[in-house]
């Protein structure tokens, strides 16, 4: 089996908001990376048998009291380098060049002009537009440097060392709006460094079931599926490495979008003979929730609730020592990173599917190395739906925050009714998959309408749509007109309750995504 961390590329993160983006394109080149902390020492990257290191880019100067400290040595380490933006400020500064803070940045679009072809921009096009994101600049390269392009605003857009064996760039070409980006990484990884492709959803898989093997032996293991794609995607993971030693359980809530939990059980357990069972437990979340507006009120109902039927669920099924987890990498460099600090709770996320503290069981966490991309590729490998691959984020507590007031049997209807004509025009247009998130939700106003001759006073619906990466910020997409339009008519002549529509264009940050 091929080894899928062989020859991959330490990123050592000085805080730079692209370094994510660093990260998913090296691994779309099937090339493994990880990102580690500046202070990481030499020793610790070195442990790991990488081909290359990349410097990110990062929001201090080096001249700065608040530049991350690190350890200089791996400056010199025998391994190609390539520097971005800061990166190559460090590489420079290092190397005896000069770099200066003239006060004045560069943000945005630039063009680049190559003054050497050869090495990092290999079959790059003589002219290109680039990323910029910097305050500081080189004024001086590092003896026995040259420039490999300048931009068109007179900055020095890329240096390397002789043998190429230090390269580096001011532009950022993690970033789209460089246009040769990903040839430009590509010639880092495979000609500068020796980097091996064989970072793969196949690979991943075969080296997961080993993983998934050893950990588990002859255990049993309960896998909590919620519908979404990543707990779908470890239940088929689990399948495949143990078949009938996992159980998977969807606990229905009442508050999933329409046959939500009935189509991700068909595709697990028609589909893959996946063994897992639906429980209906609305009854008892609907009667906790009679009465209730607050959205965090709703918020803690819900997750003490999935608690109470979780736990019991687990004690009926019984003798199971591992419970499995949809934890991606992003969770996993949060929670490193974020250490010690404290962010500000502006919604009280994740608070479904939160467990029991005093649960004894071991977790099983395949996805911990992948970036929502990569889960989505492994669940095409295992044979998913593409339906179910590419299905929009959805919320823990589900409609009841996308039902504003009182959350009623009737009112739940409606929203998931009217929700499912917005999905199915999106998917008729075409459109879904250009967003990130789509949903509608039910506002506790009525509006008068008419419709034949008949005065009517029903619901009015938001409808929302939102571009993004992560959740963390998001515009609002812009609906073409026709589709807003056949939306609408579609709501308003089909679902009953509903006789107005209108379409959410409140960007994030100031507005939030969920209306609650
Ligand atoms: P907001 O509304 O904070 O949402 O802009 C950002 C993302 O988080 C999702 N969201 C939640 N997810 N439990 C969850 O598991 C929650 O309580 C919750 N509230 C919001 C939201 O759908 C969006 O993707």
């Amino acid at each position: 089996m091929n080894n899928i961390h062989e020859k991959g590329v330490v990123i050592l993160d000085f805080g730079s908001q692209y370094t994510q983006l660093i990260a998913r394109r090296v691994r779309e080149q099937n090339v493994h990376s990880e990102i580690l902390p500046p202070e990481t020492s030499l020793d610790e990257i070195l442990n790991r048998a990488p081909a290359a290191l990349i410097l990110s880019g990062g929001p201090s100067s080096i001249f700065g009291n608040e530049a991350p400290l690190f350890d200089e040595s791996i400056l010199d380490a025998d391994l190609p380098i390539l520097g971005i933006c800061y990166g190559l400020q460090l590489l420079a500064h290092h190397y005896g060049g000069a770099v200066v803070s003239t006060g004045q940045g560069e943000y945005g679009s630039a063009e680049i002009e190559l003054d050497d072809n050869s090495g990092l921009f290999f079959n790059v096009p003589s002219t290109s537009k680039v990323w910029m994101s910097h305050m500081d600049r080189i004024s001086k390269i590092p003896d026995g440097w040259h420039t490999l392009a300048h931009s068109s605003n007179d900055v020095v857009g890329a240096i390397a060392n002789e043998d190429q064996t230090r390269v580096a760039t001011q532009f950022h070409p993690e970033v789209a709006h460089t246009e040769e980006g990903q040839t430009i990484l590509h010639n880092f990884l495979f000609t500068v460094a020796n980097c091996a492709p064989t970072w793969t959803a196949g690979n991943f898989i075969d080296q997961q079931i080993e993983l998934i093997r050893k950990q588990v032996g002859e255990g049993k293991v309960l896998v909590g599926v919620s519908g979404g794609v990543d707990s779908t995607v470890v239940a088929a993971l689990l399948y495949k490495a143990i078949g009938d030693q996992s159980t998977a359980v969807l606990i229905d809530h009442g508050l999933l979008r329409k046959n939500e939990g009935r189509d991700c059980v068909n595709a697990l357990k028609t589909g893959l003979g996946v063994n897992i069972n639906m429980f209906d437990e609305s009854d008892i979340f609907l009667s906790k929730l009679e009465g209730v507006t607050d959205p965090e009120k709703k918020r803690k109902i819900i997750g003490n609730q999935f608690i109470y039927s979780f736990d019991r669920i687990a004690g009926e099924i019984g003798d199971m020592q591992f419970l499995a987890q949809g934890t991606l990498y992003p969770d996993v460099i949060e929670s490193g990173v974020s250490k010690g600090k404290t962010a500000h709770v502006i919604k009280s996320h994740h608070n479904v599917g939160g467990l029991p503290d005093d649960m004894t069981f071991k977790l099983v966490e395949p996805l911990r190395e992948l970036f929502k991309d990569e889960v989505r590729n492994v669940g095409r490998e295992l044979g998913l739906p593409e339906s179910l691959i590419e299905r929009h984020p959805f919320p823990g507590p589900g409609l009841a925050v996308r039902i504003i007031g009182e959350i009623t049997e009737e009112r739940i209807q409606i929203l998931q009714d009217a929700d499912q004509v917005y999905m199915d025009i999106l998917h008729e247009d075409g459109l879904y998959n250009d967003i990130w998130q789509a949903f509608s939700v039910l506002i506790p106003v009525q509006t008068v309408g008419v419709m034949g001759d008949q005065r009517t006073y029903e619901n009015l619906l938001g409808i929302r749509a939102v571009t993004s990466t992560d959740g963390m910020t998001a515009d609002w997409y812009r609906m073409p007109a026709e589709t807003l339009s056949k939306i609408s008519n579609r709501i308003v002549n089909s679902v009953p309750g509903i006789n107005r529509v209108v379409y959410d264009i409140t960007s994030k940050p100031p507005g939030t995504i969920e209306w609650e």
